[in-house]
C-alpha cells in the first residue's frame, strides 16, 4: 500500500499548525498576565530554547526513523526485541484527553465569532455575566459547538494526512498568520503598545514564584506540542531526506513568534482601553470583548478577525491531537481510517460532554473531584503531569536507550558543531529539569 506523505512545506505547516493553538493566543497571554509579565516570559523563552528545541528534535527523530504509530516506533527502535519501551508509545493517548477540554474551548471561540455580529458588552460586569452564563447555564449552545468541532475534526482526520490534515493547514495557517499580523500592525500604532512591551519584556524578578516557574516549563511543552507523540506521528510521514533540525527551528520560531505577537497585541488593546492584563482565563472572553466594544465599528471587525484566528489555531491543533491515536488504531489493529477517526472522535466527544457538564451550575458539584471539576482535571493531568512525563520518557529513550551511532548518523550532519551540545542537553539537562518539575508536582519537592 502506498502511504501518503506530507510535502516538505506541508509538514512544516502541519507541525506549526499543531504547535500554534489556543495555547498561544488564549493561554499564553493570560498566564503571562497572571504571573506578572517579563520575568515569566523570560523563563518561558529559555525553556523553549533549552528544553523544547532539544526535545522536538528527539521526538521528530523517533517518528522519522520509526515511520509508524508511536507504540510501534518505540518497539522497533529499542535495541532489544519485545522491549517494554513500547509502553512509552502510549503517551499518544494524551492528545485525546487534551481534546476533552480543548474541543469545548474551540466551541467557545466559534460562539464568539458569531457574537461579533451582535452587540458587544459595554462593561466588564456585563461581559463577565454573559460569559459565565454561557459556560455555566447555556449547556445546549456549548454542546452544539462541541458537536460542530467533533464533526469537523473527525471529517478532516478521516481524509488522511495529505487530503485532510495537510490541506486544512494550507488553508487555515495563512488565515491565522494574516489575521494576527494585521491586528499586530494596528496595535503598533496605539499608545498602549509601549506599556505592553514593558509588561512583556521588562522583567520584575520579584514576581517570579516557584509556581510560575513550573507553569512556564509546563506551558513550553504544551505550546510546542512536544511530549505526547503528536510531532512524532506527523514526522512518521515526512518525506525522505528531510532536515529535522531546520524543521524544528522553523516550527519553534513560528510558535514563539505568534505567541509573542498575540501577547503584545492583546496587552496593547487592554492597556489602550484601561483594562488589566491579570484577568485570568477570562482575558480573551471577558476583558477583550469590552475593549472591542470601546473601539466602535472597528471593534466588531476586530472581534470577528480575532476569534476566527483563535478558532483556526484551535482546529489545526485539534486534528493533531487525535492523529496519534488514529495512527495507532490503523497500524496496530488494522482499523480503516474512517473507523479509527470515528472511534477517537467519539472518545473525546463523549468525555467532552462530561467536561461541559462539569463546569455547569446544575451538574458541576456532581462532577467535581477534590479541588477540581472534570474539565480542570483533564487540563491539569495532561498539561502538568502527562506532558512532562512524556518528555522525560522521550529524552531517556533517545538519549540512553537508542543506539548512539544510529542517533548520530541521522543528526550529526544536520546539527554540525551543536551536536555534542544537543546530546548533552538531551541526556542531562532535559531529564533533570523534567524530573524536578515532576517531583515538585507530586509534592516531594517544594521549589
Ligand atoms: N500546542 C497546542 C497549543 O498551544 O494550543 C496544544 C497542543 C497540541 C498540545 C498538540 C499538545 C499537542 F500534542
Amino acid at each position: 500500500m502506498k502511504i501518503a506523505r506530507f510535502s516538505r512545506i506541508g509538514f512544516i505547516l502541519a507541525a506549526a499548525g499543531s504547535a500554534v493553538g489556543l495555547g498561544n493566543i488564549w493561554k499564553f497571554p493570560y498566564i503571562t498576565g497572571e504571573n506578572g509579565g517579563g520575568a515569566f516570559v523570560f523563563v518561558y523563552l529559555i525553556t523553549v530554547l533549552m528544553i523544547g528545541f532539544t526535545l522536538m528534535i528527539a521526538e521528530m527523530l523517533i517518528g522519522y526513523m520509526g515511520r509508524r504509530d508511536s507504540v510501534t516506533n518505540f518497539e522497533t527502535l529499542a535495541p532489544r526485541q519485545k522491549s517494554r519501551w513500547k509502553y512509552g508509545g502510549y503517551i499518544g493517548i494524551t492528545g485525546l484527553i487534551i481534546m476533552i477540554f480543548y474541543s469545548p474551548v474551540i466551541g467557545w471561540t466559534l460562539h464568539f465569532v458569531l457574537l461579533s455580529f451582535s452587540s458587544l458588552p459595554s462593561s466588564v460586569e456585563i461581559a463577565q455575566k454573559s460569559f459565565t452564563s454561557f459556560i455555566s447555564i447555556d449547556l445546549w449552545s456549548q454542546i452544539f459547538y462541541h458537536t460542530l468541532v467533533f464533526i469537523f475534526v473527525t471529517t478532516v482526520v478521516t481524509r488522511g494526512i495529505k487530503g485532510g490534515i495537510e490541506k486544512l493547514n494550507f488553508i487555515l495557517m495563512p488565515v491565522l498568520i494574516v489575521t494576527i499580523s494585521a491586528m499586530f500592525l494596528y496595535a503598533l500604532s496605539l499608545n498602549g503598545f509601549s506599556q505592553a512591551w514593558d509588561f512583556m519584556f521588562a522583567p520584575d524578578w520579584s514576581k517570579l514564584t516557584s509556581a510560575s516557574l513550573v507553569t512556564a516549563v509546563g506551558h513550553a511543552f504544551f505550546t510546542l506540542s512536544v511530549g505526547m507523540a503528536t510531532i512524532m506521528t506527523y514526522s512518521a510521514s515526512l518525506p525522505k531526506e528531510s532536515n529535522l533540525v531546520r524543521s524544528s527551528l522553523i516550527v519553534i520560531a513560528l510558535d514563539t513568534g505568534i505567541a509573542l505577537i498575540a501577547g503584545l497585541t492583546l496587552f496593547t488593546f487592554l492597556y489602550e482601553y484601561g483594562a488589566t492584563p491579570s484577568a485570568g482565563p477570562g482575558l480573551v472572553f471577558i476583558s477583550l470583548p469590552t475593549v472591542f466594544y470601546e473601539m466602535g465599528f472597528l471593534g466588531h471587525l476586530f472581534s470577528f478577525v480575532f476569534f476566527v484566528a483563535l478558532a483556526s489555531a484551535g482546529l489545526t491543533s485539534a486534528v493533531s491531537l487525535i492523529e496519534p491515536m488514529v495512527q495507532y488504531l490503523i497500524d496496530r489493529f488494522s482499523y480503516s481510517r474512517l473507523k479509527a477517526s470515528l472511534s477517537s472522535g467519539l472518545f473525546f466527544y463523549v468525555f467532552g460532554l462530561v467536561a461541559i457538564l462539569s463546569i455547569s451550575e446544575e451538574y458541576g458539584s456532581m462532577l467535581t473531584f477534590g479541588s477540581k471539576n472534570f474539565f480542570d482535571w483533564a487540563d491539569f493531568i495532561t498539561a502538568s503531569v502527562m506532558l512532562p512525563i512524556g518528555g522525560l520518557i522521550m529524552s531517556i529513550f533517545v538519549g540512553y536507550v537508542m543506539e548512539k551511532e544510529r542517533v548520530a548518523s541521522h543528526l550529526k550532519a544536520q546539527l554540525g558543531a551543536v551536536y555534542p551540545l544537543w546530546y548533552f542537553s538531551l541526556r542531562y539537562i532535559v531529564p533533570v529539569a523534567l524530573f524536578v518539575v515532576i517531583l515538585n508536582l507530586v509534592g516531594l519537592l517544594k521549589l
